[in-house]
């Protein structure tokens, strides 16, 4: 079973962001199958870190493509990316727990799924307008 799948409901309507975010789906499924395998943690945490690098440039190639575009509403999305981040490195950091893994991935996907559902979707259409002009 895949613990992440890829449907016509995410799509933004933008091919390179759909692109981008069917990969990182892709390396979400990779990391659930290595801790379904026991892979050590060690191999997990550089998973895990080569995830969080992507969004990284993923939340940087949409926020350049809505600067660009003057998109309303970039000031929320660009703060909700920020917020996720800290709330993700806080938990990473805490320096008194071992990682769940299992647990980190979940709660990273709840909110990603929520987030290309709501913000996601709705620089979609506005962009996709200015983008054929
Ligand atoms: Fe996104
Ligand atoms: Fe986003």
């Amino acid at each position: 079973m895949r613990f992440f799948n890829w449907d016509e409901n995410l799509a933004t309507g933008i091919p390179e962001c759909d692109l981008q975010h069917k990969k990182l789906i892709n390396m979400f499924n990779a990391i659930y199958d290595s801790i379904r395998l026991n892979i050590d943690k060690k191999a997990l945490k550089e998973a895990l870190d080569s995830l969080i690098d992507y969004f990284d440039k993923h939340f940087a190639f949409e926020e350049k493509l809505m600067e660009k575009y003057q998109y309303p509403e970039i000031n929320i999305h660009r703060e909700e990316h920020k917020n996720f981040k800290e709330a993700l490195n806080k938990i990473l950091q805490n320096p008194n727990e071992e990682i769940n893994f299992l647990e980190v991935l979940k709660f990273f996907k709840n909110w990603w799924f929520n987030h290309i559902l709501t913000m996601d979707k709705k620089y979609g259409p506005f962009l996709e307008a200015k983008m054929k002009k």
